[in-house]
């Protein structure tokens, strides 16, 4: 098999596609021939070690993949040989082939393309989560999204008008305006590239206090962090939530005060956690997922396609901002 190995902490540049022997699957485990895998923020930060999971080196980065089951091990149920399937597995998404627990996929419906089927769980599934079991998001709610053109951002935008929210989009380019706009958002905000200095972060504010309306966002939704979260943060509803799901700009600091004067919670969102905590749950919300996905309430947005070959320049383009929607690596 071949797989595309760090073999040292550091960036995209430093992967290597190297052969390796075919993997066995173990008890309980299977083999999946990848089709495609996608790439997320996780993976830019895993192969510098800067990620809450470090794997033992050698390893491939990629955690989300779609393919079809070539082997299973023994104890196996329910999966055999030729099922099309998608899963999370942490990392070994960037090869030919993935040991996988069986516990960990999905069934791919037969007309649901593998770059799809690889483009659906840590997005949406992150957004569901967050936007329903977190944000409590209800017909009506307006609701702030940074980051609004990236992989969680596009998505989450999907979602919220699935739920009959309104949405405005922080985006940092006309061109992911432009993005975010047809994926739905009502209204843009666009920001530049982040320090701020005092006077932009009140410039910024006001603009996001602007594009809320006057009573403010009932959710924010903020996949970026660092200065872009507190000017947010400024725009939220009386008794609103501030949803903490990622930090590509850095970990942020907030006024507690803010919080006091509008009533409002933060929380925080753990979807892998989620997931391992409450399997059952998981599951059913992958189910409404496809469901939706069956309906065309939600479509993944693929921006680009690379070969193998090329995962370090997938991983790279999340890494200097230029992705937009899903990243997809083709396998096979
Ligand atoms: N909480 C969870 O359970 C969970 C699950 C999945 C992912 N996440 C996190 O969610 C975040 C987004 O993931 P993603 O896969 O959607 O990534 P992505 O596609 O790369 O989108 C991230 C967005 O962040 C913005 N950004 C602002 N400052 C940036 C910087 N310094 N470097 C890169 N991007 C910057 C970019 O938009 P603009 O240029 O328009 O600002 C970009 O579109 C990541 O932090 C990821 O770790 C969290």
């Amino acid at each position: 098999m071949k797989a595309l190995l760090s073999h040292a902490a550091g960036g995209p540049e430093t992967l290597v596609l190297d052969d390796l022997p075919d993997p066995v699957a173990g008890p309980g485990q299977v083999i999946v021939a990848v089709r495609a895998c996608s790439i997320n923020f996780p993976d830019t930060l895993i192969i510098r070690d800067l990620y809450q999971f470090k794997p033992a080196r050698p390893f491939a980065p990629g955690s989300e993949i779609a393919g079809v089951i070539t082997a299973v091990g023994e104890g196996v149920t329910g999966w055999q040989v030729g099922n099309r399937v998608i899963g999370m597995i942490g990392n070994g998404g960037l090869a030919t082939h993935a040991v996988v627990e069986q516990t960990r996929l999905f069934a791919l419906p037969d007309d649901v393309d593998f770059d799809t089927g690889a483009s659906l769980l840590m997005t949406y599934g992150t957004n569901y989560h967050g936007l329903v079991d977190r944000g409590h998001i209800k017909q009506g709610d307006v609701v702030l999204i940074l980051g609004a053109a990236g992989g969680i951002g596009l998505s989450a935008i999907e979602l919220c008008k699935a739920f009959g929210a309104r949405v405005i989009a922080g985006v940092s380019s006309e061109d992911k305006a432009a993005l975010a706009r047809e994926a739905g958002a009502d209204d843009v905000v666009i920001y530049g590239h982040s320090p701020f200095d005092k006077a932009q972060s009140k410039q910024l504010a006001e603009a996001f206090k602007a594009a809320c309306g006057p009573n403010g966002a009932n959710i924010i939704y903020d996949v970026v962090g660092g200065d872009y979260s507190e000017p947010a943060l400024r725009s939220i509803a009386w008794e609103g939530r501030f949803l903490v799901v990622g930090f590509p700009a850095g970990i942020a600091r907030l006024p507690l005060n803010l919080t006091l004067l509008k009533s409002c919670d933060v929380c925080g969102v753990f979807w892998g956690a989620f997931t391992a905590r409450e399997p059952a749950r998981f599951k059913a919300e992958v189910a409404e997922l496809f469901a939706m996905l069956k309906d065309g309430r939600i479509a993944p947005r693929i921006s680009a396609r690379y070969p193998l070959e090329r995962g370090a320049d997938a991983i790279a383009s999340l890494e200097n901002r230029q992705a937009v929607g899903k990243v997809v690596v083709e396998i096979g």
